[in-house]
């Protein structure tokens, strides 16, 4: 865990001019009657959403947890986000307003406005060119390792206009975890990119492609988009240019949408768990499209009048759902930028929210402290007051960024909250909905379950916590949006979240609940290390680490870092007869860095000459952790593994004598 900052239970704030402002009483009386009966509660709200085919069945629970929500029923993603509003008059109203990184005379070097009609028309021509080229159908699945520009979302939505299932990669992994998941999801095509502008410097995603592409089994073709006129090697036979391929498909292609079951896979995203290599989370149509629509207009009160803003990549499940198929879905404006929010100055993030009058900002706290560190003055020199709602997400937010962005860019009236979910529950699951109802707010928590939502933190024995004491946060009915399971892996998706308490979801997360009932949740459970909130699994930063011959035996930890939330430390017994030196440290954080991608940077290497384990051979994190941190652990956190006090001391004082004597 990496919280350690003092929160307060006691400070609320109301926003300014709320109509629908609600003692978290009322809230938690009107939440009480949605999860009564969140069949129906749900049912309705699906029920907003366009389908073919209505369902037979709101909740098919005849084999737990494996739950298919509206069955039966047959709609298209695609549809919804796009034909349907070129029916309904949002035809030449913009969808997307993007961004390119590179700057001239002080002015962003490219921008497109891209209406719906221009998305439904180069959605259709791509559906065209995967089914027709590539021969790709439903329940196919293609490769996304693509830069952060309007072809990503294009790509993600021709997939699903024809059934198909696509995943994308995020660009800052490596070559070996592209085709670690390119293997696992079978994926038939991998569409990528000559280049991504990322702080100035072009990334070049093609010849990491290129490497991944010679440890793939399946994949047949490598379309290849121009962004940065990057010098590239094309491989016959197997590369073709995108530009090329499409330039004889017209710009009226129509492909029609396949009328797809609700319960049928829309994309597979893999995260890092505990143990083994990373989960392909499988999310279906109909539940994860009825989740976010809730979301969008409860969360986010997304107008037709608004210009909305989520600063994530595309790579990760934010982005996915709420720069993709949330706000497109509720036929919104939206920025869509491609490179860094502090690129080539700390206020290019505010400059681009004055450019567009953005009134909803979906940010990070990783992002909130960078800017707090850069300082004032940059977010001074813009107009940022069009902004009317904010929400963070991705780890815990602390109340100084939470004050600061409140302040700056908040004037401090508007909504703010922290946006509590994982890429297992699809949408957000805790958040403030002043869409809907607006509760007092407190820095740095994560508010109320949304309605239909059935969340509680329990203890070890899985009963419901006492209030203001640490436990586990659990959600207790299933909902739409939920992994359908992970793939190709069903005995796993059972055992990671359905096992530790019976027939709820454990989400990994330590949280607390206030006397008002609010969540505060405080950080990961178990080894999955949050930096800047991208998710690393331990286990995967070890496995890396092993791939140097000099290393025999390795114990990664998160440890509290001021901007980043926590960076990853690792502990290193070498072979014998290698040297522990600085060379070595710095050629084992290359390795780390190059086997799992740029988003994987080791903070520090120590050198042991033994790990603390349990009885039954398990590293004892805590006690690395707390060495790694410089502090104790406590006598109380006998959650973690079976260890004595008395051991766990031991341990703590061995190894940190060895830490502070080298
Ligand atoms: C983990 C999930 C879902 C979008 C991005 C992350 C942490 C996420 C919050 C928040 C405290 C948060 C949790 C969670 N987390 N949002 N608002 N407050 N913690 O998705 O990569 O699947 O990570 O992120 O630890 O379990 P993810």
């Amino acid at each position: 865990m990496s919280v350690d900052w003092s929160i307060s239970f006691d400070e609320k704030i109301m926003p300014k001019d709320m109509q629908n402002a609600a003692t978290p009483e009322e809230y938690i009386k009107y939440h009480a009657n949605s999860v009564r009966d969140y069949k129906a509660f749900w049912a309705n709200i699906a029920s907003e959403l366009e389908w073919f085919k209505k369902w037979d069945k709101t909740l098919d629970d005849s084999n737990p947890p494996f739950y298919k929500w509206f069955a039966g029923g047959e709609l298209n993603a695609s549809y919804l986000c796009l034909d349907r509003h070129i029916k309904t008059g949002r035809k030449n109203k913009v969808a997307i307003i993007w961004e390119g990184e590179p700057m001239e005379n002080g002015k962003p070097k490219e921008v497109r406005k891209i209406t719906y009609n221009e998305m439904y028309r180069e959605v259709n021509r791509v559906a065209h060119l995967l089914k027709n080229r590539y021969q790709i159908k439903k329940g196919d699945v293609i490769g996304l390792y693509m830069p952060m520009i309007p072809e990503l979302p294009i790509f993600m939505l021709a997939a699903a206009r024809l059934g198909a299932t696509f995943c994308v990669v995020f660009s800052g992994f490596s070559s070996d975890a592209i085709a670690e998941r390119m293997n696992d999801a079978e994926a038939k095509i991998l569409v990528t990119a000559d280049g991504a502008w990322r702080g100035g410097k072009v990334l070049d995603l093609k010849s990491i492609v290129d490497q991944a592409l010679q440890k793939t089994k399946t994949i047949s073709k490598v379309v290849v988009l121009n962004r940065t006129n990057n010098k590239i090697n094309m491989t016959d036979g197997r590369d073709e240019l995108f530009d090329q391929v499409m330039k004889d498909i017209p710009v009226n292609t129509y492909v029609e949408p396949e009328k797809v079951k609700s319960e049928s896979p829309l994309y597979v995203l893999y995260t890092s768990g505990t143990t083994g290599k990373p989960k392909g989370q499988v999310h279906d149509v109909g539940g994860y499209m009825t989740l976010l629509h809730a979301t969008m207009k409860w969360v986010f009160d997304i107008h037709d009048h608004d210009v909305y803003w989520c600063m994530a990549d595309i790579g990760w499940v934010t982005g996915h759902s709420y720069i993709v198929f949330g706000p497109l879905m509720e036929g919104a404006t939206e920025v869509m930028y491609e490179g860094l929010p502090v690129f080539p100055e700390q206020d290019r993030w505010a400059s681009i929210i004055e450019r567009y009058g953005v009134s909803i900002f979906y940010t990070s706290p990783t992002a909130v402290r960078g800017w707090i560190k850069g300082g004032d003055q940059w977010v001074k020199i813009h107009d940022v007051k069009t902004v009317r709602l904010l929400h963070s997400v991705g780890e815990p937010l602390n109340p100084e960024a939470f004050r600061w962005l409140f302040k700056h860019v908040g004037r401090e009236m508007v909504p703010f909250g922290s946006t509590w979910w994982m890429t297992e529950t699809g949408g957000i699951m805790i958040s403030h909905v002043p869409g809907l109802m607006m509760v007092p707010m407190k820095p740095g928590t994560n508010g109320l379950p949304i309605p239909g939502i059935d969340a509680d933190v329990v203890d070890e024995d899985g009963n419901s916590q006492k209030q203001n004491e640490r436990g586990f946060l659990v959600i207790k009915n299933p909902w739409p949006g939920m992994p359908l399971t992970i793939f190709k892996d069903p005995d796993r998706f059972k055992e990671v979240y359905f096992s530790k308490f019976k027939n709820v979801f454990y989400a990994g997360d330590y949280a607390v609940r206030d006397p008002d009932g609010y969540f505060w949740v405080l950080g990961r459970a178990d080894e999955i290390i949050k930096v800047a909130g991208h998710r690393l699994g331990t286990y995967e930063l070890e496995s890396a680490l092993m791939k140097h011959n000099s290393v025999a035996e390795s114990a990664v930890v998160g440890v509290p870092d001021d901007i980043k939330g926590e960076v990853p430390v690792a502990f290193v017994i070498l072979k014998q007869g290698a040297q522990p030196n600085d060379t070595l440290k710095n050629e084992l954080k290359d390795t780390v860095r190059k086997t799992v991608g740029p988003v994987a940077s080791l903070k520090d290497v120590i050198f042991v000459s033994k790990l603390p384990k349990t009885r039954s051979a398990k590293i004892m994190r805590r006690v690395v952790k707390a060495v790694a941190i410089g502090k104790p652990p406590g006598d109380t956190t006998t959650l973690d593994d079976e260890a004595s006090v008395e051991e766990v001391k031991n341990a703590y004082a061995q190894l940190s004598g060895e830490v502070g004597s080298s």
